[in-house]
């Protein structure tokens, strides 16, 4: 059992957990990630490690709510226990002094990218953040982000907060300007990676992105995270989860990261009933999940905006 220190919300739908792992804290290199069940009946989920304080025993992880085992850890207070955390898995990040590298975080991405952003400034590097969110209330770790680089540019698409546009357009514009770059590292929707790569691709700029194929067993004995690099088979678990850019077949990866769409969605909709029946104490009829309520009744709190004594932002 993993005790939860801390639990705070840095935006609406995004919450830090900070968990007891001494031995994982020991041995967490930036870019690796943990395998946390919520409860022993609870399906096995990825997790980037956020930040490790090896003296204190503990690791931070940054969870977006998006589906049922998301909405489950979001529920959970500090002193609540979390039944697994495996880890950490995965190949960490290539550290280096590269020269001038430009990170960039898409939503829940900045906090997936911040151990190596960390790990690059204290490497000697030049960094440059680009750091992104769709408004105001959904940038997070902006302090932290802004703590370990060179320059930080904020960008919201609605332009409620920092430079208006996507973190590609301001990506496209240092690149435009003849910024020397000598790295790029992209963290965030598949959507966004794929944009960094194909500008980054005729530059010759090269790109490293953390990839979020489905993860199953994380081990390497599924084949379920399997990716094609160079269209060879690579399993993101134990190959990566970081990878060239320009040697990512993103088609195949969108097409497998849809197969389960459907019974996400069946178990999402099924958690809701779930919660709504207990919260009413009869059965509930069908809740509509594109309704804010129903989805603030699923997440207990996730959805609301958080009071402002819990955020850290
Ligand atoms: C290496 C890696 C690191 C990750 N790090 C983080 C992180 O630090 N913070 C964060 O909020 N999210 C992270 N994710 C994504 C996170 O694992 C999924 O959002 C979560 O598993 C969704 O579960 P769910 O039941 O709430 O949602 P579901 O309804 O089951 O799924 C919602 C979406 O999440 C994706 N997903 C579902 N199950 C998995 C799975 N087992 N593996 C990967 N993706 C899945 C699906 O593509 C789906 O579109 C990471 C994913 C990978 C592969
Ligand atoms: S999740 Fe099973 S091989 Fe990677």
């Amino acid at each position: 059992m993993f005790k939860i220190r801390q639990a705070q919300f840095l935006a609406p739908g995004i919450k830090r957990f900070v968990i007891e792992a001494s031995r994982i804290a020991r041995e967490q290199k930036p870019g690796q990630f943990v395998m946390v069940r919520v409860n022993e009946q609870g399906e096995r989920m990825p997790l980037t490690i956020e930040n490790s304080d090896p003296a204190g025993g503990t690791i931070s992880i940054v969870v977006q709510a998006v589906g049922k085992t998301t909405h489950l850890m979001h529920a959970l207070r500090p002193g609540d226990v979390l039944a697994d955390v495996v880890g950490p898995l995965g190949k960490p990040s290539e550290i280096n002094k590269f020269g001038t590298v430009v990170v960039v975080g898409g939503g829940v991405g900045t906090a997936m990218a911040y151990a190596t952003a960390l790990a690059l400034k204290r490497a000697g590097n030049d960094v440059i953040s680009i750091i992104g969110a769709r408004s105001k209330e959904l940038v997070i770790l902006e302090r932290e982000m802004r703590a370990v680089s060179d320059t930080l540019i904020v960008t919201t698409d609605d332009g409620s907060y920092g430079l208006k546009g996507f973190v590609t357009d301001w990506l496209r514009e240092l690149i435009k300007r003849g910024t020397p770059i000598d790295l790029v590292l992209a963290v965030g929707p598949v959507v966004m990676m794929s944009a960094v790569a194909e500008l980054t691709r005729p530059v010759g700029i090269r790109t490293v992105i953390s990839l979020n194929p489905i993860i199953m067993d994380g081990t390497g004995m599924c084949g379920g995270c399997r990716v094609l690099v160079d269209e060879k088979s690579q399993f993101a678990c134990v190959d990566g989860p970081e990878f060239e850019a320009h040697r990512v077949n993103f088609e195949v990866l969108v097409q497998r990261n849809s197969m389960y769409r459907e019974a996400e969605r069946r178990a999402t909709e099924e958690f809701v009933r779930e919660v709504q029946a207990a919260k009413n104490g009869t059965q509930s009829e069908e809740p509509c999940l594109s309704c804010p309520e129903a989805r603030d009744e699923a997440a207990g709190r996730t959805f609301t905006e958080p009071p402002d004594a819990e955020r850290t932002r």
